[in-house]
């Protein structure tokens, strides 16, 4: 595996592999990687004959300073997985060099409308500091394909519509959560969890899951809602919102073919995020 520290080396090893005909497959990521990331890399490994993995904590989604400072940095464990998942390239980029002004007055990427719902509303900022980052990191590697988690089902969403708009030439490719045996998803943050808090983190899925069945079976969201939500706090969640929303991220009230149940939760100090697909039967 090579690491690319700087822009230079990036490009000439890109370089060459664009003389030589070969396609590039790329998974942006924060690090502290789990099988989660693996999926996405393994994911592009069958699409693509070169896999770029990126790490670089973005400083500017972070609408938390103390989310920033505590985001976990587990580099050679890191290093170790990607050479054992046979990945060609690592780009480490430093904050210096990707805003060597910054982060006042830059230029920035966003998004309407899928920004200001949901995760946008809870967390202002982080989409545009999201679209802008990945943007840049689209610049730099220029990818023909790049691949992003359902986890993060309104990233997803941002990421492609983002493409669309400012006509990228990248394909995006979406891949399903990765998650615990407990159902919990797989997270960079579920380490900070304590062992009393990270058994009560599985609860979350469950909860979602168990709404989902209530839906399908005809009942109308708000009237379930409140009963979930007590559940969870009495369970220690501090619930940041549990909605239901068609593909496009549209409210709705009751089950049709697909929707999605998204959350967010805090579980002491760690905000964690969740959704299902309800697409079948
Ligand atoms: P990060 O949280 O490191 O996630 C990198 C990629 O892994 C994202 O596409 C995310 O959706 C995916 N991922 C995370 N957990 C997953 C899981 N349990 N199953 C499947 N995929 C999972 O998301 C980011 O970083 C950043 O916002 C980034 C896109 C890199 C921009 O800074």
């Amino acid at each position: 595996m090579i690491t690319a520290e700087n822009f230079q080396s990036l490009r000439a090893t890109l370089a060459g592999w664009r003389k030589q005909g070969l396609s590039i497959g790329f998974v942006p990521t924060m690090g502290h990687l789990h099988a989660g990331h693996l999926s996405l890399i393994e994911r592009a490994r069958e699409s693509c004959d070169r896999v770029v993995v990126s790490i670089f904590i973005n400083p500017l989604q972070f609408n938390q300073a103390s989310d920033f400072l505590a985001y976990p940095k587990t580099l050679s464990d890191d290093e170790q997985k990607l050479q054992a998942a046979a990945v060609d390239l690592l780009f480490l980029p430093d904050e210096k060099s990707m805003y060597p002004e910054g982060q006042q007055g830059i230029t920035r990427v966003s998004v309407p409308g899928i920004s200001a719902e949901l995760e946008g509303a809870c967390r202002p900022g982080h989409f545009d500091g999201v679209a802008t980052v990945v943007n840049k990191l689209f610049n730099l590697v220029l990818p023909e394909q790049a691949f992003f988690g359902q986890k993060d089902y309104q990233q997803l969403l941002l990421i492609e519509q983002m493409v669309q708009d400012l006509n990228i030439p990248v394909q995006i490719h979406s891949v399903a959560t990765c998650r615990e045996a407990d159902g919990l998803a797989m997270s960079s943050r579920n380490s900070r969890l304590s062992p009393e808090l990270r058994r009560i983190a599985p609860k979350l899925y469950a909860s979602l899951n168990g709404l989902a069945s209530q839906l399908k079976q005809g009942s109308i969201f708000s009237q379930i809602l409140p009963a979930a939500i007590a559940e969870l706090e009495s369970a220690g969640f501090r619930v940041e919102y549990i909605s239901l929303r068609d593909t496009g991220l549209q409210e709705l009230q009751q089950y049709i073919k697909p929707c999605v149940l998204l959350a967010a939760a805090w579980l002491g100090e760690v905000r964690l995020i969740d959704n299902i697909q309800l697409s079948q039967d």
